[in-house]
Parts: C-alpha cells; sequence; structure tokens
C-alpha cells in the first residue's frame, strides 16, 4: 500500500507474546498478545499510531495547537497531549465529565502537561464536533493556527495507523515463525484500529478473522460506523480495501455495566493476567476485551488448536483511578466521568 506521510512517535515494531500460563490455565486455544502497550510510556497504546499519520497531516498543514476529545479519563486525549508537545505544538482537550478535587489517571498526566482543558456535560459531548470547531475559531481570531482531532483519532487518516501494524504483525509473523492466525482479537471504542488492522490484512493478504469487542455502544452502531470510516478511506486514498462488510465482526455483549463502569469479574480478570503472565490490562478496554475473548473460548467459539492474537491496546493509567474499586470498593466508572 501507498502509505500517507508518517512521523515517528511510537516506539514500534511492538513484540507479539506468546500467553504460555494464560492459554494452559484457560485450556483453549493458544493465545499470542501485541504489546501495543509498549508503544512507550506517555505514549502507551495504540492512539499514538493513529497520531503518527494524524499529526504528519496537522504539521503538514502548518499547525500549532491540536484539539481533540474524549472522556475524563482518556487514553486518547491524554496520548495527543504528549505527543502535542513532544512536536512543540499546544494541546486542547474537551473532556467528558466533572473534575475531582484531585486529578487522577490519565487526567493527572493532561494536568502535568499543562494541556487547556474544557470539561463538558454528557450532553454536550453530543455536540463535541461543534464545540471543537467553535474553539478553533476562537483560536484563529487570537492568531493560532489549530488542528481538530475527532475521538479517538478514528479518522480516515488515523486508520492509516493500524494499516502499518497490520503490516508489522505480518513480518513479525513471518520473520519470527509464529503460526497463522485464526483470529485477531480487539477492544473497540471508535472503531479506528479494527478498521486499520482489516484493511491492512486484507491488502497484505491475510484472510484473518478480526474480531471487535466493543466497549460502548452495540455491534450494529460499530458495523454503521466502521463502514462509514471504510468508505471515507476509500474516497480519500483512492486505495480499494479489499474488506467486505461481512469481514466487520463485532462480538457484543461485553460492555457489561456500561463504558468504563467494572464488574467484579472483569477486574478479576485484569488480575489474573497479571498475575500469570506480568501484563496490566486497563479496565476500560482490553479488560473488557480479554474478558469477553475468555468468555467465548468457554463458550466454543475458539477451539483449542487454534491461535488468536490479542491487540494489546494500552490504557495502563486508568487502572489508578479503580483502586478503591480494585480493594472492593464500589465502582466509580471512569474517574467522575458519567460514562456513555
Ligand atoms: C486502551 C484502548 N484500547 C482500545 C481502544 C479502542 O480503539 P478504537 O478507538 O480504535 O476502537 C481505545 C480507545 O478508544 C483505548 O484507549
Amino acid at each position: 500500500m501507498r502509505f500517507p506521510k508518517r512521523i515517528r512517535l511510537a516506539r514500534i515494531p511492538t513484540p507479539i507474546q506468546r500467553l504460555e500460563r494464560l492459554s494452559s490455565y484457560i485450556g483453549g486455544p493458544t493465545i499470542y498478545i501485541k504489546r501495543d502497550d509498549l508503544t512507550g510510556i506517555g505514549l502507551t497504546g495504540n492512539k499514538v499510531r493513529k497520531l503518527e499519520f494524524v499529526l504528519a497531516d496537522a504539521l503538514r498543514k502548518g499547525a500549532d495547537t491540536v484539539i481533540t476529545t474524549g472522556g475524563i479519563g482518556s487514553n486518547h486525549a491524554r496520548a495527543t497531549a504528549v505527543a502535542a508537545r513532544q512536536l512543540g505544538l499546544h494541546p486542547h482537550l474537551v473532556l467528558r465529565g466533572q473534575p475531582g478535587p484531585a486529578p487522577d489517571g490519565n487526567l493527572l498526566l493532561d494536568a502535568l502537561l499543562n494541556a487547556d482543558i474544557t470539561f463538558i456535560s454528557r450532553e454536550e459531548y453530543e455536540r463535541r464536533d461543534e464545540i471543537m470547531s467553535q474553539m478553533a475559531e476562537e483560536l484563529r481570531k487570537k492568531g493560532y493556527c489549530p488542528y481538530i482531532i475527532p475521538e479517538g483519532a478514528s479518522n480516515e487518516i488515523g486508520v492509516w495507523g493500524y494499516v502499518y501494524a497490520a503490516r508489522e504483525i505480518i513480518q513479525q509473523q513471518e520473520r519470527e515463525h509464529l503460526p497463522e492466525f485464526d483470529a485477531v482479537v480487539c477492544a473497540t471504542g471508535s472503531g479506528g484500529t479494527q478498521a486499520g488492522l482489516l484493511i491492512g490484512l486484507r491488502a497484505y493478504g491475510r484472510k484473518w478473522p478480526v474480531y471487535g469487542i466493543n466497549v460502548c455502544d452495540d455491534a450494529r452502531y460499530f458495523q454503521k460506523r466502521i463502514g462509514e470510516l471504510l468508505e471515507k478511506f476509500r474516497e480519500r486514498y483512492h486505495q480499494p480495501t479489499y474488506v467486505t462488510e461481512d469481514d466487520i465482526q463485532l462480538i457484543d455483549g461485553y460492555v457489561g455495566e456500561g463504558y468504563s463502569r467494572s464488574r467484579p469479574e472483569e477486574l478479576e480478570l485484569i488480575k489474573l493476567v497479571a498475575r500469570l503472565e506480568g501484563i496490566f490490562l486497563d479496565p476500560t478496554y482490553t479488560g473488557k476485551a480479554m474478558y469477553g475473548l475468555v468468555d467465548q473460548i468457554e463458550k466454543g467459539r475458539f477451539k483449542e488448536k487454534q491461535n488468536i492474537l490479542f491487540i494489546h491496546t494500552g490504557g495502563i493509567f486508568s487502572l489508578f483511578p479503580k483502586r478503591a474499586t480494585f480493594m472492593g470498593g464500589p465502582d466509580v466508572g471512569e474517574f467522575y466521568d458519567d460514562g456513555k
């Protein structure tokens, strides 16, 4: 594929590891994990891969300021703020939720980066794109050159991050003599990761099914959203995607108590993976996705002889605001966020 311009921000390639102990504990297929939680410290997780392409576009357009949005504990907002500072840009974040007395998790890092933060309500979040446009307009009047990045950087530019990752996975599979994967599984929150993986895997001839485990909304919502994303990608880059509608596969049913809300069994699984593998999943995305994967294995969707690649998309900082919940206290959601 012809990749658009990219700036290097992520520590890649990230390793693919075999989860020996978890796989044998479950007694099912062999689970491999793509460690995209190792893309950096401040830049840990999947967002930095998308930002490599989105911020290249921002710089090309002469931006000096970036505006983006997400929940109060957004990994994407934090990664954008970190990347912005690394590039000498000013970050503006529009976050859904109300801050508590002391920031925690990603929000603490946003504060340390001295990002400009505007807190909005759940209702206002419905109009987030409009709010960001107004903010950009005001900044333009003051002489700045703002660039808006949508929620999750999941637009047709950001998608390239996971097309690139798919190519990386295939190269590793060949070089490291890894098996053909019977399935790739990721958490889906805004759809960009799943869309990019699909485009990349199909473009490089891999028919592996990609299952997104949605952590909010439902399967129908993401089928539509990912379909639209693929369409925009085709239009903008004039490249075929070789992805059919049937390729967009969601495994629904693991939103649980709601976005960023945790059930005790999800937190138990996070502890199990930490204890068996020394790997930290997060409560909002990868913990729910891994919980879904294990549950689906138990329900027989995946067979013993199969090889599954789980994409660890990061999120470690969201563990900290959950400290009381991990200790058996009530669930606080995404640190005072009222969810979606
Ligand atoms: C840690 C983590 N995993 C997974 C996702 C979901 O990725 P996407 O938004 O591309 O669906 C996100 C962000 O939404 C995330 O922060």
